[in-house]
């Protein structure tokens, strides 16, 4: 399965929660490869803690490979090459978790069919290499998105399953600006269809992610004074209704993410350890990694909307 990451904003929440969605599918036994397609800000391996590429590596990326500088993109096996000691090692009845970084300095760049026919090629390959692979684009309008729609269009890659996440913060201008990334004017459906899918099929491919929710219910929100929770309650109820009117409700959602104070401060991924052992994140966002990672590949949550 091709899992392709993206939002319409920088900041979203995008990057960490594909590679906790993508570490919970590794641990339930999917080989699984995550690759940077952010190439204005190659930084995925800062979350998984691979120190010394966490600006990307020195030559073989992403970068260098799409734009036919070298044969092969270079891979990190994250069991073996984080820095992080609760990540090394290949966790008993994991699957693989690899990294596809991008290169330290690479820019944005147009694509034309030759790089198209690479990165169709590229995912041809991960498809046959791993049950999921999920690609992390750029934010906005991107050349990225449409690279990927059009490697995509192409019958070589027809048969295999593609999902869209689309990431965004549960406040009005995200809720807004994600719709648009899809449905409006040279969003990602119109974009499609003018490379070759089928817009109503595409469509149905595509569910949305809201990240860094407060849930006004919660218990850790007993410290805040009554006016602030019945105006948080209002201000959930009223972005509810917007996000239904934008076509982005619950049934377009697979999932929603609490905040966390973890993440807050640092782009991670959360382990079962996290929350067990050293108690530093919350219950709640393992579970809701979890819950992302299972409706992934729950076909009813993909049904035709
Ligand atoms: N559930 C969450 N709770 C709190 N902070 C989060 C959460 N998810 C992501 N963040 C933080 O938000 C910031 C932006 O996330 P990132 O994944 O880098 O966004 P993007 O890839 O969309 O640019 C990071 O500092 C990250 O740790
Ligand atoms: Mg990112």
């Amino acid at each position: 399965m091709l899992i392709f990451a993206t939002s319409d904003k920088g900041g979203t929440g995008r990057s960490v929660t594909s590679s906790n969605l993508l570490y919970r599918r590794a641990l339930k036994g999917g080989d699984t490869a995550y690759l940077d397609f952010d190439f204005g800000s190659p930084t995925a391996p800062a979350i998984f803690e691979i120190n010394d590429a966490v600006w990307g590596i020195k030559g073989g990326g992403l970068h260098s490979f799409l734009l036919g500088e070298v044969a092969e993109p270079r891979a990190l096996d994250v069991w073996y090459e984080s820095d992080r000691d609760a990540l090394r090692g290949q966790p008993a009845g994991a699957g693989r978790l690899v990294l596809y970084p991008g290169d330290v300095g690479g820019g944005e760049f147009p694509s034309d069919d030759v790089i198209v026919e690479r990165c169709t090629k590229l995912l041809m390959r991960m498809v046959e290499e791993y049950e999921f692979c999920l690609v992390d684009l750029s934010a906005g309008r991107s050349y990225a998105i449409d690279m990927v729609l059009a490697a995509t269009a192409d019958p070589k890659l027809a048969a295999v399953p593609c999902r869209w996440l689309v990431f965004h913060r549960w406040t009005r201008q995200h809720i807004i600006a994600a719709a648009d990334l899809v449905f409006g004017d040279r969003g990602i459906l119109d974009t499609g269809t003018v490379r070759g899918h089928d817009r109503e099929r595409l469509s149905n491919a595509i569910r949305f992610v809201r990240t860094a929710v407060v849930d006004p219910n919660s218990a850790e929100l007993a410290g805040l004074r009554a006016a602030q929770v019945a105006w948080l309650r209002d201000c959930n109820a009223a972005l509810q209704r917007l996000a239904g009117r934008h076509r982005i409700g619950r049934t377009a959602t697979l999932g929603s993410v609490p905040l966390d104070p973890v993440l807050q401060w640092r782009e991670q991924l959360i382990s079962d350890d996290d929350v067990a052992l050293t108690q530093i994140a919350n219950r709640a966002t393992a579970e809701a990694f979890d819950g992302l990672a299972e409706r992934l590949v729950d076909d009813a949550a993909w049904e035709g909307l």
